[in-house]
């Protein structure tokens, strides 16, 4: 019998223990498998993952997905670096997003291992998706129902935006690609998606990515969207997590955002990221 335990955290997310991740049988895996489906959002504490092990458990999950904008590890290019030397200013993801939502099909979640944290901060912030739906009036909810929003990456990733209007310099290798991001179409996504794990409904709008309502102007959008972020990010939706050695966060990108901290000037922060693909998503009319 699996002696995988599962503790559901105040705002979002589960802690898991009673598991060694390079070591789980299939109990272990059905067990912590449908805490991901469940709660969207697993952290794990004092784990030992080399870069191999890392690769070896998000296959466990899915197919990885190699991102197109992130530096990658040199000798695994599975692996992203998400990463901050002492001398850089910018930190990537500082500020509420969920990752993806720009593709087609979006990344059902990454595997975030701490490799070198600061002495104090670079804690990260997730916030529920699904409490952000719940606490909606049924009639907005029925509203938000009946939409799909545009979302795209070239604000962030593309030429002279988002990463690059900020100090050149201070990137240095760790956002490229920006071709890419100018290439890609805009990604059309119900607002209230069907989850594709948990069967749930969860709100799928994220300040990072989303652009407007489908057949809406920015300018008509911009209101309703920022009521909608404001519900996101309400204290009671929200865990905050703290980087230990040894600490691992696994995501839903359709049941949760994140955002980190970068309150951590002249130190060093490096994380290895894994994402793993996902699907096209459903509105959540459809069952
Ligand atoms: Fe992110």
């Amino acid at each position: 019998m699996s002696n995988v335990r599962v503790k559901k955290l105040e705002g979002a997310g589960a802690e898991i223990t009673g598991v060694a991740l390079t070591d789980m049988d299939a109990e272990d895996l059905t067990a912590v498998q449908g805490a991901f489906n469940e709660h969207g959002l697993l952290f794990f504490r004092n784990q030992s993952l080399n870069e191999r092990d890392h690769i070896a458990l998000a296959e466990r999950f899915g197919r990885i997905n190699v991102n197109r904008f992130f530096a990658s590890h040199p000798d695994h290019p599975e692996i992203a670096l998400v990463a901050k030397e002492p001398d850089q200013t910018i930190n990537i993801g500082g500020a509420w997003h969920t990752d993806h939502s720009y593709d087609h099909e979006p990344a059902l979640g990454s595997i975030l291992v701490a490799r070198e944290l600061p002495p104090v901060g670079g804690d990260t912030a997730f916030a529920s998706m699904y409490a952000a739906y719940d606490a909606l009036s049924p009639g907005l909810q029925k509203t938000l129902e009946n939409l799909n929003a545009i979302h795209s990456a070239k604000h962030v990733f593309g030429k002279s935006k988002g990463y690059y209007e900020q100090q050149d310099k201070d990137l240095n290798g760790r956002i490229g690609n920006a071709d890419s991001a100018e290439q890609l179409t805009d990604a059309v996504h119900p607002v209230v998606i069907r989850h594709p794990l948990s069967g749930k409904k969860a709100l799928y709008v994220n300040p990072g990515f989303t652009l407007h309502f489908q057949g809406w102007s920015a300018e008509e959008s911009r209101p309703l969207l920022d009521y909608l972020y404001g519900v996101a990010i309400r204290e009671a939706h929200v865990c905050h997590f703290h980087w230990e050695p040894g600490s691992i966060a696994f995501w839903d990108n359709r049941a949760t955002w994140h955002f980190a901290s970068n309150d951590y000037q002249g130190h060093r922060r490096i994380m290895h990221r894994i994402t793993i693909d996902g699907c096209a998503l459903s509105p959540a009319t459809e069952r």
